[in-house]
């Protein structure tokens, strides 16, 4: 799938903004804080999912302006051009879809997908196990409003569940809610876990042939999904390994078992990469994910996501740089840099400028 056009009013700092970039690869350059990773997130916001940087849909648009961004774009998918209007401001995203009624945006899975690759996402293999998750999630709720809505239903129910844990007062006279809480939850925890099992292992497919191309087949790239609640799928399970830890939940306040707590292990020759792993090793770990990510978007889509590339290339060192590069093939990607330099001469990139929120094609 390819961008055509983006038109950007009252997102964050950019005021009103144009973009046509290239069906190959495009660089958006720019000082620090002038709003190139803005316009990247504006394009994600295409997706239907939440924003990258996590933060509120009130947040997002212009603090000066009326509360309201909108988003209109003209892609190509599956084989045609389409539209996607996009507003999004305090009372959260609305979307339609090649000019029909307007609906949640979150109902725009599997249309628009981008795969993001930012700076926060080195430090993937060494971060925090809900960075990992959220790596899953953020493509899982792309390729399936099905698995956003159950993710949905069961971080609702998590909260309610947590509420009721810390008030241990009345923690005896709500055992028969925690009960029913446990029961629901599972059904949800069973879809997920077993969504993102499958989804580890098809990346850990794809991953480890990107690992070894980048590494010279120095190690073998591995993945293991690592479940609070066992390895079995089947929701009477979960329920009974979630019930289980009722006396850990009541002591600490929170629920302890369930995919909110899950984890994924990244392996290099069946070692924990986090532990043993160069920092090399790390960075070569991040960058096959994400290829697999695109990759896995390429199976199950049979196109390719549109690559957003914020500001990672200066990271990484010129092997890497050139191979990520090279990997790009005949996707659509938006590169946002400092110095474009490097990329012009790789590629045959088209160059945009950012300055305080006003975007230009360089040369005009
Ligand atoms: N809701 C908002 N309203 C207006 N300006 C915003 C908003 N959120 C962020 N900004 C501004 O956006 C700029 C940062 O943009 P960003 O895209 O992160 O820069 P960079 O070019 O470094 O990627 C800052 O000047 C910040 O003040
Ligand atoms: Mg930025």
């Amino acid at each position: 799938m390819k961008l055509i056009s983006e038109t950007v009013r009252g997102f964050r700092n950019i005021e009103n903004a144009e973009f046509y970039p290239s069906t190959a690869v495009t660089v958006v350059c720019g000082e620090n804080g002038q709003g190139k990773t803005n316009l990247l997130e504006s394009i994600f916001l295409l997706t239907g999912a939440k924003s990258f940087r996590h933060v509120k849909d009130r947040e997002l648009p212009d603090k000066d302006g009326d509360g309201r961004a909108e988003i209109d774009s003209v892609f190509f998918a599956e084989g045609r051009r389409q539209e996607i209007r996009l507003s999004v401001g305090s009372k959260g995203r609305t979307a339609s879809l090649n000019r029909g009624s307007e609906k949640k945006a979150s109902e725009l899975a599997g249309k628009f997908c981008c795969v993001i690759f930012s700076p926060e996402h080195l430090d993937l293999v060494k971060g925090t196990p809900a960075e990992r998750r959220r790596f899953i999630d953020t493509a899982l709720c792309q390729l399936s409003a099905g698995y956003l809505s159950k993710l949905r239903d069961y971080m609702r129910l998590l909260a309610q569940k947590n509420a009721l844990l810390k008030d241990a007062r009345n923690i005896s006279a709500a055992y028969d809610m925690l009960d029913v809480y446990d029961e629901r939850m599972a059904d949800a925890a069973a879809y997920i876990t077993a969504y993102r099992r499958r989804f580890a292992a098809e990346v850990e497919e794809e991953a480890r042939e990107a690992y070894s191309s980048v590494s010279g087949n120095r190690e073998t790239f591995g993945i293991n999904y690592l479940s609070t609640a066992g390895d079995d799928d089947d929701p009477s399970e979960i329920a009974r390994m979630i019930s289980s830890a009722r006396g850990d939940d009541i002591r600490l306040g929170y629920s302890t078992v369930g995919p909110h707590r899950d984890d994924l292990e990244l392996l290099l020759d069946g070692d924990p990469a986090r532990v043993y792993g160069s920092q090399g090793q790390q960075r070569t770990a991040v960058l096959a994910l994400k290829l697999a990510e695109a990759g896995l978007f390429r199976n199950k889509l049979g196109e390719e996501p549109v690559l957003l590339l914020d500001d990672v290339l200066s990271e990484l060192d010129g092997s890497r740089q050139e191979f990520l590069l090279r990997r790009l093939g005949g996707s659509q990607a938006i590169i946002t840099c400092c110095d474009p330099n490097f990329i012009e001469r790789e590629t045959d990139a088209d160059v945009w400028r950012m300055d305080s929120g006003v975007l230009t094609r360089a040369g005009d």
